[in-house]
């Protein structure tokens, strides 16, 4: 009779945990699994059925959730983290819960993985972003400061350092340009730009643009002219991002001349950009297009970087549904890819 009512009590439980989309398993107070769902038994293999807890989950911490929960018969929390085949972290909630004759304990876990490492990138961009202007912001202060006291009347000074305090200002106007760029692309990276925009002349027309930090640098820019290849896109987001390209180039690949070529492949529109300068080493590439990453800081904020450019081209290119790809060998240069769908391929 009690086995028999038991066992009902199983399929009911069993029922019950499988419609939950999360791993939920059920534990008895002789610490034998009951039941356990599918998303428990895709992330623990090894936990079954009428086996000991203990066998499908090494966590000291969580068995000692249960124990609690089956000798204070209150809700209890742990924390779990499973560090293979990769590090993901489990809040684990446990409450009590009475089956038809006997006492269980609910195990239901919750992968926060996900949420941490965007609460994590939100306090790091907080930080990198006030770093970036603090530094700027503090030379433009301490300037004022020395023209309101020591260098009042002292006019060379004052030329000299009003330069300094322009450019400082500009930097930072920069980068706040940049981070409400990035974060406008962001807002609308599921509306798919639409217009028909031809990439050789926005690549023309920056070409045209850099021709005077091309010199001073003393780099060669090369690009070929040739038919027009029309993309589906928004025009200021590919002005951006082929500006960004071909500044990298020239600034990182300095004196070395610049290859730029626009052609329409396979229903793309293929912009690239190769420089052949020192090149990028294999542990930076996947980090070039997070925000503020660079390889060499000092380097690149010496020449007016903060880090933002490739995360700009990458958000543009997600945009417009297109694909971007870096190669580089350190020592022969780097080359910048981005295929844009063409735009009499439709929209599909
Ligand atoms: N063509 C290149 N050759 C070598 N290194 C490059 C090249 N392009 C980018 N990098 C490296 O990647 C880093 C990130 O580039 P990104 O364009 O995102 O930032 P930045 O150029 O430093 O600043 P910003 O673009 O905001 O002015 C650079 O700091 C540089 O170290
Ligand atoms: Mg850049």
């Amino acid at each position: 009779m009690a086995e028999a009512k038991s066992g009902a009590a199983t399929v009911e439980v069993e029922a019950l945990v499988n419609a939950l989309p999360d791993p939920v398993f059920v534990v008895g107070p002789d610490m034998l699994v009951r039941a356990v769902n599918a998303a428990t038994a895709k992330l623990l293999p090894a936990l079954r059925q009428n086996d000991l807890l203990v066998r499908g989950l090494r966590a000291p911490d969580v068995l000692d959730a249960v124990d609690r929960v089956f000798k204070s018969g209150q809700t209890q929390a742990a924390i779990w983290i499973d560090r293979f085949p990769i590090e993901r972290h489990f809040e684990i909630h446990l409450a009590p819960a009475e089956l038809a004759d006997e006492r269980a304990c609910v195990v239901a876990l919750r992968d926060v993985t996900e949420s941490r490492r965007i609460e994590r990138m939100r306090s790091d961009f907080v930080a990198n972003a006030s770093h970036e202007l603090r530094t700027p912001l503090a030379s433009v202060l301490g300037f004022i400061e020395t023209l309101q006291g020591p260098a009042r009347n002292d006019e060379a000074a004052r030329e000299k350092f009003l330069g300094i305090m322009a450019e400082q200002a500009r930097r930072m106007a920069r980068l706040v340009g940049d981070l409400l760029s990035l974060s406008r692309i962001e807002q609308n990276l599921h509306i798919r730009p639409s217009a028909a925009e031809d990439l050789r002349a926005i690549v023309s027309q920056i070409v045209d643009g850099l021709r005077a930090l091309a010199k001073e640098s003393g780099v060669e820019v090369r690009f070929a002219a040739g038919e027009p290849v029309v993309v589906l896109g928004d025009r200021d987001e590919l002005l951006r991002l082929a500006e960004n390209l071909i500044e990298n180039a020239i600034k990182y690949g300095a004196p070395a001349p610049v290859d730029i070529s626009v052609e329409a492949k396979d229903g793309q529109g293929m912009l690239t950009v190769r420089d052949h300068g020192p090149g990028i080493a294999a542990e930076h590439l996947p980090r070039l297009t997070e925000r503020f990453y660079r390889v060499d800081t000092t380097a690149s904020r010496a020449k007016g970087g903060t880090g933002l450019g490739l995360a700009l081209v990458k958000h543009v290119v997600a945009r417009h549904r297109g694909r971007m790809s870096i190669e580089s060998e350190p020592g022969k240069g780097a080359t910048f890819s981005v295929a844009l769908p063409l735009a009499d391929q439709g929209a599909g």
